[in-house]
């Protein structure tokens, strides 16, 4: 029996006109089995909608998330550093390019979405608008922030969406060297010279609280999550993230001799660790673009649009180019 298109009182917000209970009740129970959703199969106009936004939100993170690292690589102090930190940024690059590809085949272009960035109506990770003062701030990205997406992305590998899922597959597997070569380079440099073991702990200062907030708002204050958890997108939520990475930092950084700073933070009868009050006005400001560095970051992003035009038109010449003959043929 199809249900009809108007909304009906008591009908779920998520059931949009023109689609079904019956459509929702054989999508949720696909989910249920533990299937995948690929692109081309029958999903609600709002998973389509959270999908997107989550994914373009995710590559423009990866994206922008090349600039505040980028900048060492002329300034790496060996030969070494400097070929890993490539390497890195390389990788970054790779993971925005998977994303957008995720995103593409459920109806979002990458013109669009691009033009959403650089408009600032779409959001990307909050953490990426701090900067990176000395050397140890591209350590303590690889091990803080690198290793809070693991953990974020490790419970989205499992997602129900397909190609996000295979994509987070294959992009954990490359954060996780990412991860070893930060937290490789702050060991050392927390048993190295009075100069580097202030240098890590002033960078810990300042990347500790921004690391907590970018595994998103507390739960209650998580709109999306929701209805990401009902349909197997979000497996965990913020905070669950949140306690798997204090647990498993936490002990890593105080034996490797760093202070975190967090006057509230401790180790609870339950066995988890327990941190201090986030500053959420914080996190607001620097999504909003008012703290931080948000104008900088989006204003290196349109002049490398900007200065890629040539390669994009070049490209596009190209592709009409190949094409021609076929149609000549028809
Ligand atoms: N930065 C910016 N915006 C954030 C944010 C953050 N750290 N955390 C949450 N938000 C935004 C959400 O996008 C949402 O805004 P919107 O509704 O306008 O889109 C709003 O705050 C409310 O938050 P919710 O908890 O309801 O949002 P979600 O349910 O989407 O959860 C999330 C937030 C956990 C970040 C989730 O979107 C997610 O898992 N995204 C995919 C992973 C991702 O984007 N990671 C970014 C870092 S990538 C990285 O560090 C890799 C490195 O190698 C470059």
């Amino acid at each position: 029996m199809t249900q009809t298109t108007r909304p009906e009182p008591g009908r779920p917000a998520q059931i949009r006109d023109g689609e079904t209970a019956e459509q929702h009740a054989a999508f949720e129970a696909r989910i249920a089995r533990g299937e995948k959703i690929e692109a081309g199969d029958w999903m609600p106009a709002e998973y389509r909608r959270q999908l997107i936004r989550m994914i373009s939100q995710h590559a423009h993170s990866e994206v922008v998330g090349m600039l505040p690292e980028g900048e060492w690589i002329s300034r790496a102090p060996s030969l070494k550093r400097k070929t890993l930190l490539m390497a890195k940024v390389q990788d970054v690059a790779g993971h925005g390019q998977y994303l957008y590809h995720a995103a593409e085949p459920l109806g979002a272009t990458r013109e669009v979405m691009l033009a959403a960035l650089l408009s600032r109506r779409a959001k990307y990770s909050s953490i990426f608008n701090y900067p990176t003062h000395t050397w140890a701030d591209v350590g303590m990205i690889g091990w803080l922030v690198d290793g809070a997406a693991i953990k974020n992305q490790t419970m989205l590998a499992g997602c129900s969406y397909g190609p996000y899922s295979r994509a987070m597959v294959r992009i954990c597997s490359e954060e996780t060297f990412h991860h070893k070569q930060g937290k490789e380079m702050i060991v050392l440099y927390a048993q190295g010279t009075p100069e580097q073991r202030a240098m890590a702990q002033e960078a810990l200062n300042r990347w500790w609280w921004p690391s907590l907030m970018m595994l998103g708002p507390h739960d209650a204050d998580s709109p999306n999550s929701g209805v990401l958890a009902k349909w197997g997108v979000k497996l965990k939520s913020n905070d669950a993230v949140r306690q798997e990475y204090l647990d498993e930092h936490v002990p890593e950084l105080l034996e490797a001799g760093l202070t975190i700073p967090d006057p509230d933070l401790f180790r609870g009868e339950d066995g988890h660790w327990h941190h201090g009050p986030i500053d959420w006005t914080e996190f607001w400001a620097v999504i909003k673009g008012e703290q931080g560095l948000g104008e900088t970051r989006l204003g290196a992003r349109q002049a490398a649009h900007d200065e890629g035009a040539w390669v994009r038109e070049a490209m596009q010449a190209y592709a009409d180019r190949e094409r021609r003959p076929a149609q000549a043929a028809d």
